[in-house]
């Protein structure tokens, strides 16, 4: 394959002479291309092929214990000043890292192919879909690029001979220097890891890691740090969220956005099956959504990428029935057990383990073992078309009309079960504050609250202030009436015994149901001092046994419980200094003294 694409084969042209790989490979997104790979890959124990009868065309990958996660401690925003970066991200002068890059990319492929990967984020035909060019030293990357994106020659045509794209060079860091030498099943550089953007040159380096959003660019990386600066400068918005339609029983359809951080229930919730009868929910996307105003004045928003990089630990069809069929086929399960019978298994998977796996690391495993058979982050990687309740219109150029947008996280505590922010600015002020505890989806300690504005703290790839005063922007240049509205929502409140007070997943429709009837001018609210939360009679429960006591607890504003969060979110805002929109704080002074009023009423 080739390009008359003049700046872009002279970049290739520099990184093959930079990383001197064995061979250069044009990728053209083909199924010979795919079979090749992954054969390539079983041979070097990279994949075990799955029984066909059970899985047909799919493979398991076993990562290198120590590259099972994102790294976000090396993590970097390398903007020309390091103010435009932000408190909430790494950052270093783009000079002195792109000198201690080109050390480590010196010679980095050695005795490997390096593959040219060109790739379309959104339908290749849509306004909204951007291009990317990702060079990589990995078959697995090349494989799951494959699944995720749009790849190969209808990109390039699309390229043309002059068009923009954003360059991302990976490589897993493990030089193959002595011919003989022969490769190990999962490379990566154990002392060496980093994920480095440049915003303003719109490119991506990334070393060392070979996992998920660390290395398949066009996901986090691009989708979203380098998307997010784009976004800003031309008034849209790159965003960490699903995107799912509703449809009511006879009906309109609406269609909604939500942001939940890393592994807090975005793919459940865009697949979910409705327990409420006649309801219907489909998927557009399950983890990042470009939306752009369109000629109506609506927000409109296309899903960039082409296939799921799912959690893997808890789904089943019990919980998620809909993703489990898209995981039929055609599917690459990274860091999952194996049975003895050559399929996959994890965690919750089926109510009854099997009696004997191989673990994720590769060591024999029964019930009694005591531990995890999959790692906490294991995934699948599955065609999106692949899903039963894909709508049709998931790949419509124009993208669908955003009627509400839900910003959540992992809150055992304070948070109610839904809540409606009564202006765009005020939605705007919520998501700056919305806290979750942390998960296996990115290194580090699991369980600990931290701030997460927007789901987007370690995607932003711009100044967290900055990105505040965009999305209020938004709002003040933009038609009020046609806006989404904004919801926080929260499914997983527990009670004093550590019990989850909501059952969730398919009943969390009950929830969408009162945010459609909200929209629709239908449904009750009382008016706290955190907004507009649903009274009891206005949520339908019917069928779901849930208490008068937790279901008071779940719609409760806990003033006192707010009260304690105020200096929390007041230093979370000092960190931004003079680029905090000054009316955040005056949102934040008011929401005080009505939390002081409720709790001394
Ligand atoms: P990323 O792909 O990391 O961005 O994650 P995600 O936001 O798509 O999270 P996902 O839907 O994969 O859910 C992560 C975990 O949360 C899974 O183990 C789910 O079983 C669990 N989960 C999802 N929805 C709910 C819910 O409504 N209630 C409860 N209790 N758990 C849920
Ligand atoms: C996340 O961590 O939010 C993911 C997985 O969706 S990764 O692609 O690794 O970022
Ligand atoms: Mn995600």
């Amino acid at each position: 394959m080739t390009t008359n694409h003049q700046r872009l084969n002279q970049w290739v042209g520099e990184i093959v002479a930079l990383c001197k790989p064995l061979n250069v490979h044009w990728c053209d997104g083909s199924a010979e291309e795919y079979r090749w790979l992954t054969r390539l890959m079983v041979d070097t124990g990279t994949l075990i092929k799955l029984n066909e009868s059970i899985r047909p065309n799919c493979f398991l990958a076993r990562s290198d214990p120590a590259d099972t996660a994102r790294v976000e401690d090396r993590t970097y925003i390398c903007s020309e000043k390091e103010s435009d970066a932000g408190p909430t991200n790494h950052w270093e002068a783009p000079g002195k890292m792109r000198a201690r890059l080109k050390e480590l990319f010196a010679g980095c492929m050695q005795g490997r192919t390096l593959y040219v990967i060109p790739y379309s984020m959104g339908p290749v035909d849509s306004p909204i879909a951007k291009i990317g060019v990702q060079i990589t030293d990995s078959p697995y990357v090349v494989c799951s690029m494959q699944i995720m994106t749009r790849v190969g020659r209808r990109v390039l045509e699309a390229l043309g001979d002059n068009g923009e794209f954003v360059r991302g060079l990976h490589s897993v860091g493990y030089p193959l220097t002595d011919p003989k030498q022969p490769d190990i099943p999962w490379p990566c550089n154990a002392t060496n890891k980093y994920i480095c953007h440049f915003p303003e040159t719109r490119e991506i380096l990334s070393y060392g890691s070979g996992y998920g959003g660390n290395a398949l660019l066009g996901k986090k990386c691009h989708a979203l740090r380098i998307a997010s600066v784009q976004a800003r400068d031309e008034g849209w918005l790159a965003e960490h969220m699903l995107i799912l339609k509703v449809t009511p029983p006879r009906g309109q359809p609406h269609y909604l956005a939500a942001a939940f951080p890393s592994a807090c229930g975005k793919t459940n919730l865009a697949m979910l099956i409705p327990t409420l009868p006649h309801w219907k929910v489909e998927v557009i996307g399950d983890d990042i959504a470009w939306m752009k105003f369109g000629p109506d004045g609506r927000l409109y928003a296309i899903n960039p990428e082409a296939g799921f990089f799912g959690v893997a630990p808890g789904t089943s069809d019990e919980t998620n029935f809909n993703a489990m069929r898209a995981l039929d086929a055609n599917c690459i399960f990274t860091n999952c057990a194996a049975t003895p019978g050559g399929d996959v298994w994890w965690d919750g998977m089926t109510r009854r383990p099997p009696a004997h796996l191989v673990d994720w690391l590769r060591r024999p495993w029964t019930p009694e073992s005591g531990r995890p058979a999959a790692h906490p982050n294991a995934r699948f990687t599955a065609p999106a078309w692949q899903c039963p309740v894909i709508a049709a219109e998931w790949q419509d150029p124009r993208g669908v009309p955003i009627s509400a947008i839900l910003f959540g996280g992992r809150r055992a505590t304070t948070v109610p079960l839904a809540c409606e922010a009564p202006s765009w600015s005020y939605g705007t002020f919520l998501g700056t504050f919305v806290s979750s505890e942390k998960t296996a989806a990115a290194t580090g300690t699991i369980g600990d609250l931290r701030f997460d504005p927007f789901a987007m703290l370690p995607f932003c790839g711009y100044h967290m202030g900055d990105y505040f005063a965009h999305w209020l922007k938004i709002g003040r240049e933009h038609d009020a009436a046609k806006l989404p509205r904004i919801y926080l929502v929260n499914w997983f409140r527990k009670s004093a015994d550590g019990r989850f007070l909501w059952p969730g997943f398919g009943d969390n429709s009950r929830v969408l149901k009162w945010i459609v009837d909200r929209i629709e001018g239908r449904a009750d609210a009382v008016d706290t001092p955190i907004g507009h939360v649903p009274t009891a009679e206005s949520l339908d429960l019917n069928g779901l046994e849930v208490t008068p006591e937790d279901l008071r607890e779940l719609l409760r504003c806990d003033a006192p419980a707010w009260l304690r969060e105020i200096p929390a979110i007041r230093k979370h805002y000092e960190k931004f200094g003079d680029r905090l929109p000054p009316e955040l704080n005056r949102e934040l002074d008011a929401l005080e003294s009505r939390l002081k009023q409720a709790a001394s009423a």
